[in-house]
């Protein structure tokens, strides 16, 4: 599947920073219960490869990635672990191209113009805007609309619930990512009703 078409499989990723692989189905499985199955395991943490071959044996109907991908090797390794696509919080020709002989749908974030070029000119059609608020918000994405038409974004990096719905009416944005959904004191807690039912609403935006 194209990272387009990933990008339009939920309105709100869900972006994942497990510390502790016991979370990592419970907490993939309450998003995915509130209705949603794309999920974002960041490679932050020594838990996050181990989480997202949990989850993807323990989910086979979610679309699990990894994020905070940094290394032409993590592509092999996401792959292995069974993870969908992988994102990155910049834009690097080297990583762009490893994509494509690794055969990983790949989101690479942008924050400006000129990487939004780069970007499109390397033939990426689907990108994250990141980090979204000090990239101008829905401001910075209104301006790059008419230079770029055929770019749709994934904003990502200081979305609230509440301003989520700002950013999914810029009619290039596929869909919103973020941490929000989940937040730390909830998982924390263990408290996956609660996520479940936060998803619920971004679910429903
Ligand atoms: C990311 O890697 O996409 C961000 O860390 C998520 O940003 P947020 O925690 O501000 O939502």
């Amino acid at each position: 599947m194209a990272i387009e078409n990933v990008l339009k499989l939920a309105r709100v990723i869900p972006v994942l920073t497990i510390e502790d692989v016991e979370d990592a189905v419970p907490l993939c499985s309450a998003l995915a219960e509130g209705g949603l199955p794309v999920l974002e395991i960041t490679l932050r943490t020594p838990a996050a490869i181990p989480s997202v071959e949990m989850a993807v044996k323990a989910l086979p109907d979610a679309t699990i990635g990894v994020g905070t991908l940094l290394d032409e090797t993590d592509f092999a390794k996401a792959r292995d672990a069974g993870a969908k696509f992988a994102v990155s919080p910049g834009l690097n020709m080297d990583l762009v191209a490893a994509s494509v002989v690794e055969e990983i749908d790949y989101l690479p974030g942008i924050q400006t113009s000129s990487e939004a070029m780069s970007a499109y000119r390397s033939g990426l059609r689907a990108l994250k805007f990141f980090p979204a608020k000090a990239a101008g918000g829905t401001y910075g994405l209104a301006q790059l609309a008419p230079l770029y038409p055929g770019l749709v974004f994934c904003p990502t990096g200081g979305i609230s619930l509440d301003e989520a719905p700002a950013y999914l009416d810029q009619p290039n944005v596929a869909c919103v990512g973020g941490s929000f959904a989940s937040p730390n004191d909830l998982v924390t807690a263990r408290d996956w009703t609660a996520i479940t039912e936060l998803a619920r609403h971004a679910a429903a935006l």
